[in-house]
């Protein structure tokens, strides 16, 4: 007999060859891979990522599943299913009608799925994605890590990126040493799981306000992990994916090289234009670097970056020392 984690495992590993092979049937053909066939994905990148296509219909998974053996009780336990609301009797499939995208655990096992609307229906969320699971913790988890994790041990550095489409489009431009935070804000068990494959990250969100905040935050819980963190914004409603569309792979290469920032100087970035002429704005940005150097627990590493900002931002070292203490007694 099996356990009930090995028995989702085994639902889960069924749902993605279902997938896979439905992207294949004439439906799939014609409404899923023409779908991935625009964005650019190639054979060759559908099937390392395993993405598939769930029919249209209520039950196309349940009853292949059952037939093939599996109960119901584990068929939800996955999150393959849904009970109806107010009659938990009846069951339906929780992916219809849109192309699928496996989330694989670092071994390469199937743990989860994210499904992508095909239409512009604005009624619909753009992405459903699995729950929680007993085997699929969203805050431990990292989109892609099993594709990538041998490119960030030999490249010694990570990308951060917002979504699946990014990570995909990132391999197909030659860099796979890519993973999505999947639109979570970043957590302490995915910079725990970063943190065994390298101690370098660069952030690649999105070139829109939210992807700027969420840059900012996730630096910060970055350098307070003790990484070393890099980040790039990208122009106005850009992503890595429509960008490196965009632009092609070698110039989306380059751009990544010459955008590469340290925290301090993509701080400075942010502002740098009404920084010049205004010391009250330029009080702000040196606050905000302050704050970003007290996150980090190494001294040494924090003074190194107290000597930068102060040539950066052209203040006195002391005057940032100082800062620096005042912000460090506060959150001890
Ligand atoms: N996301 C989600 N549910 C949504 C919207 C987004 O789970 N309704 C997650 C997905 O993992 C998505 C990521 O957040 O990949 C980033 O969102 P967004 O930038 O809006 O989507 P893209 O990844 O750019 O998707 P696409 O290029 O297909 O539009
Ligand atoms: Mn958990
Ligand atoms: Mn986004
Ligand atoms: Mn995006
Ligand atoms: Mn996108």
């Amino acid at each position: 007999a099996y356990s009930e984690r090995e028995s989702l495992y085994i639902a889960l590993g069924f749902a993605r060859d279902f997938f896979v092979k439905n992207l294949l049937s004439p439906e799939g053909k014609s409404i899923g891979l023409s779908y991935f066939k625009e964005r650019g994905f190639s054979n060759s990148i559908i099937e390392k990522f395993d993405l598939g296509y769930a029919l249209d219909g209520w039950d196309h998974l349940l009853k292949a599943a059952k037939s093939s053996g599996f109960q119901e009780e584990i068929l939800l336990k996955a999150g393959l299913i849904l009970q109806k609301e107010g009659d938990p009797s009846r069951v339906y499939d929780r992916f219809r009608g849109r192309v699928t995208f496996a989330i694989h655990n670092i071994g390469g096992k199937p743990i989860g799925f994210g499904a992508r609307i095909l239409t512009k229906d604005k009624n619909q969320p753009k992405y459903i994605n699995s729950p929680e699971t007993a085997v699929y913790h969203k805050s431990d988890v990292l989109y892609g890590m099993y594709q990538a994790k041998k490119a960030i041990r030999a490249k010694d550095n990570c990308y951060l990126v917002e979504g699946y489409t990014d990570v995909i489009s990132m391999h197909l431009s030659g860099i796979e040493n890519v993973v999505a935070s999947s639109g979570t804000s970043l957590t302490e068990g995915q910079i725990k799981l970063i943190k065994r494959f390298t101690d370098q990250v660069t952030v690649l969100y999105d070139g829109d306000p939210a992807g700027i905040k969420a840059s900012l935050r996730g630096i910060d819980l970055l350098l307070e992990g003790g990484l070393n963190v890099k980040a790039v914004v990208f122009p106005e409603g850009e992503d890595p994916d429509s960008y490196s569309r965009k632009v092609g792979s070698q110039a989306f290469q380059d751009y990544l090289v010459e955008n590469s920032r340290d925290f301090i100087g993509f701080k400075i970035g942010l502002y740098q234009d009404e920084f010049a002429k205004n010391p009250i704005r330029k009080a702000e940005v040196i606050r905000e670097v302050i704050q970003s150097i007290g996150k980090i627990p190494d001294p040494i590493v924090r003074s190194v970056y107290a000597q930068e900002a102060s040539s950066l931002l052209e203040v006195e070292e002391d005057v940032i020392h100082t800062e620096l203490n005042k912000s460090l007694i506060k959150t001890q």
